[in-house]
């Protein structure tokens, strides 16, 4: 009654009940590859109990990505998050308050807010890499995820967490980390050691930050960091106007920093390895630095950041080839169909679990040419090939892209002038595969070994 009329996308049977779920969660890529390969850019998936269809590359992905929540919901699939961001938050509450939740993300990362974070970003990387020696061997993505920990300490949680409590911070938070794992996203609540340690340091976690919010608002002391956009934020048409409770910042700092902390991380380090593997790629990046040098000095400002375009497609051709969010995902709440390039239409039923695949669609062919070469050029005049609707989707797109785009390229830039400007690398492994065993999908382990040369 509620289905429109229409054949149903096409089911990729054979997948066994406890198959399937091994399968997905071990990592989709083979299963996206076989499933495209035999049915083309729609087919479904059961999977455990639930039906999965994937969409895949831009023809059949508009309604996915532009639809309303009404329609293509997220609470359904992502409320695996409740026990990690906590109550009275994002996929805890209804789409009215969340909508309000979102927005006051989207205020704390405007243009203005950018430009007062660019100066601590810098702050951190100098500081950090002023701390290697003259030469040494270093992997890329320990060095960035401490960084970066350090960077989200300081903008996102605020001076305090920063400069008195980084440590413990740190720990509870990777206690958070540790408590999300595959099997989380069927059974979050799955009363397993990772899940306990996860609520004791979300409780914790509460409390420390409790804490740091009362002293803000009680001493009228103001800081320019996410946190204190939170403690002055305002419900408009929902909760009758009042300000977030403490825990409710809480819960939205902890899901910022699961947004943005891993995958700018994993970002920051693939760039790396592939510039470093690059001579063409590194090259123009160093080139780009002496000549922003010489028009704005050495400070690295907002408006030097945002000319950076060299650097800005090293780091887009880098999350093409290796996006970390392997999935993004909604609930069909009514049906919708779908036309595929080669004109058959299909109706996917309400119920379905229906996914988009950044990995999978930023390796077609038929988008990006000769896909699996990093090739940042792609990304320049003329051929622009990120340029049809839905073909680069690394943050997503339309209703609900990232919303710390513009704060993840700053930081990462920010991190690899410094770098440019004072380090060579060169590999000591092959480029490594990507490591699909972690949530969050990263490189596995490289050897890098880094000179400090002056270079400007
Ligand atoms: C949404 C990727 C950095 C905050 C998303 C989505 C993707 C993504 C793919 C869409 C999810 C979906 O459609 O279901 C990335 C990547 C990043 C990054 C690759 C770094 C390279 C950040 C940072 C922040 C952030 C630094 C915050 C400071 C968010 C938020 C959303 C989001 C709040 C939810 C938007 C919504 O559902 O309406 N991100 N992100 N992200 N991202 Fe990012």
């Amino acid at each position: 009654f509620n289905n429109l009329p229409g054949k149903r996308p096409p089911v990729y049977e054979g997948i066994p009940f406890v198959g399937g779920l091994l399968k997905f969660s071990q990592g989709p890529w083979k299963l996206l590859h076989d499933g495209y390969a035999k049915f083309g850019e729609v087919f479904t998936v059961p999977v455990a109990h639930k039906r999965v269809t994937f969409l895949i590359g831009p023809d059949v992905s508009p309604h996915f990505f532009k639809a309303g929540d009404d329609e293509m919901s997220q609470s359904e699939v992502y409320d695996f998050n409740v026990p990690t961001f906590g109550p009275g938050v994002v996929f805890d509450v209804e789409q009215k308050v969340r909508t309000e939740q979102f927005r006051m993300f989207t205020e704390a990362l405007t243009k203005n807010r950018l430009k007062a974070y660019v100066p601590q970003f810098n702050r951190e990387a100098e500081e950090y890499f002023a701390k290697w020696g003259d030469e040494g061997v270093i992997d890329f993505r320990d060095e960035f995820s401490k960084l970066i920990t350090l960077t989200a300490a300081r903008t996102l949680l605020g001076r305090e967490v920063r400069e008195q409590l980084f440590e413990q911070v740190a720990d509870l938070l990777h206690g958070l980390d540790e408590g999300m794992v595959p099997i989380s996203v069927f059974f979050p609540y799955l009363p397993i050691p990772v899940h306990q340690k996860r609520d004791r340091c979300r409780k914790e976690l509460s409390k420390i930050f409790g804490k740091v919010i009362r002293q803000r608002r009680e001493s009228g002391h103001r800081e320019e960091d996410v946190l204190q956009q939170f403690v002055d934020a305002r419900y408009q048409n929902v909760n009758g106007g009042r300000a977030l409770t403490e825990e409710e910042i809480t819960g939205l700092l902890i899901a910022v920093l699961f947004a943005g902390q891993h995958t700018s991380s994993i970002t920051t380090s693939w760039t790396g390895i592939f510039m470093a593997a690059n001579k063409k790629a590194w090259l123009p990046a160093v080139e780009e630095q002496k000549a922003i040098v010489a028009k704005h000095g050495t400070d690295l400002s907002f408006e030097a950041l945002s000319e950076m375009e060299v650097l800005h497609r090293n780091i887009t051709e880098a999350l093409r080839m290796h996006p970390p969010l392997l999935l993004v995902m909604r609930y069909a709440k009514k049906p919708f169909s779908v036309t595929t390039s080669d004109g058959k239409t299909f109706v996917v039923p309400k119920g379905d679990v229906v996914a988009a695949s950044p990995n999978f669609s930023h390796m077609l062919p038929q988008i990006f040419k000769n896909p699996k070469a990093y090739d940042p050029d792609r990304f320049a005049p003329p051929r622009e090939e990120q340029n049809r609707p839905y073909s680069f989707i690394g943050f997503g797109a339309g209703r609900h892209a990232c919303i710390g785009q513009n704060f993840a390229y700053l930081q990462i830039k920010s991190i690899w002038s410094v770098l440019l400007r004072n380090f060579e690398f060169e590999l000591l492994d092959p480029v490594p595969d990507a490591d699909y065993e972690s949530m969050v999908i990263g490189p596995k382990a490289c050897r890098v070994k880094y000179t400090r040369r002056k270079l400007l």
